[in-house]
């Protein structure tokens, strides 16, 4: 056998044999490269006599195509395999049972809250929002709530300067209204409020208040206990839910009240651990805007009366789902939560 003949066996064996991409690629530059085996012998042609160079030429260019061939040929197949490989690495088995996302849930404070909304939107209350960070005239002063008043130390706060806090009552939310609208108008406030009550089955120190304010010609206490009778029979879904009207105090109405519901969960029967045996339960502070506080507000108290309620959405949701501690509500329990679904 020529040299030739010898390389040219070498090379197809070796190429039929290669197995990577990567023993492709060498096997290509070893003999088809600038200093390939095949390559060094064209360079040598000029050795070769004057009449055999064009035969020998010929003969050495066959060979040079047929491992080029070889070598595409090997490599495509080699590039099958190698994605079928990848492929099959990565399969996805098409058989196996989904994962699942899991539904989510409303949290039963969202829920309450939207139900609060839904049914004062049904009676022409618009949904108001305000800053969680307040300064001290409108949390305290403009609700006739002065410095060293000492209904201010139920409103123990979070100060973020001498002036600035997180607010205690989403009150402020209605003096900023009453600032910036013409009367009449109704509105509740929903939102997030602060105080500093150390977490205990029924406080937190981050929960929620939705206050209403109603401001017009004629606006009368008739009208608040209305609005309030039928908005808590609504909400426990009890047409004859029994209401009452506690005097009571506060310093931004005048008089007022706080509302009471008989117990939802003995309806008054008494041996109840849920209202203590009273058989009613607390669950609103509600009264006749003071005349100072509309006012301040700039509303000619003269002209229009205003009524204001404030309810925390956390006891509704308490009383109506039946939840005994409030710290259920934060503690992103997914026992606790998943029963919402
Ligand atoms: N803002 C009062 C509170 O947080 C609740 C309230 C609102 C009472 C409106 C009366 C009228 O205690």
């Amino acid at each position: 056998m020529s040299e030739l003949e010898t390389l040219k066996a070498q090379a197809l064996a070796a190429v039929s044999a290669a197995s990577q991409l990567s023993d492709i690629e060498t096997l290509r530059v070893r003999y088809l490269g600038k200093k390939g085996e095949i390559t060094a012998l064209l360079k040598g042609l000029g050795q070769v006599s004057q009449e055999d160079r064009p035969k020998m030429g010929a003969l050495i260019n066959a060979v040079k195509a047929e491992v080029d061939d070889a070598i595409v040929e090997r490599r495509q197949v080699l590039e099958v395999e190698a994605e079928d490989q990848s492929a099959a690495a990565n399969a996805i088995d098409v058989t196996l049972p989904g994962r699942g996302t899991g539904r989510g849930a409303l949290h039963p404070v969202t829920l309450v809250l939207d139900r609060i909304e839904a049914f004062f939107k049904s009676v022409g209350f618009d949904t108001v929002y305000g800053p969680e960070i307040e300064d001290d005239y409108h949390n305290f002063e403009a609700l006739n709530l002065p410095e060293h008043h000492p209904a201010r130390a139920m409103h123990d706060t979070f100060y973020i300067t001498d002036s600035v806090l997180l607010r205690t009552h989403t009150s402020p939310v209605q003096v900023r209204t009453m600032e910036s609208r013409e009367p009449p108008f109704r509105i509740i406030c929903p939102g997030k409020t602060y105080r500093v009550d150390p977490p205990d089955p029924s406080h937190l120190p981050m929960f929620h208040q939705v206050e209403g304010l109603m401001v017009d010609e004629t606006c009368s206490f008739a009208d608040l206990k209305g609005i309030i009778t039928e908005f808590l029979r609504v909400f426990f879904e009890r047409d004859d839910l029994k209401v009452r009207f506690r005097p009571s105090y506060f310093p931004f109405t005048e008089p007022s009240a706080e509302v009471d519901v008989q117990c939802v969960h003995c309806l008054g029967k008494g041996h109840c651990r849920v209202c203590s045996s009273t058989g009613w339960l607390e669950v609103m502070g509600s009264g006749m805007v003071h005349p100072r506080v509309l006012e301040m507000s700039g509303i000619d108290s003269e002209r229009f009366l205003g009524f204001a309620f404030g309810m925390g959405p956390e006891r509704l949701a308490m009383l109506r789902y039946g939840v005994s501690d409030m710290r259920h509500f934060v503690d992103n329990d997914l026992r606790f939560l998943e029963q919402f679904r």
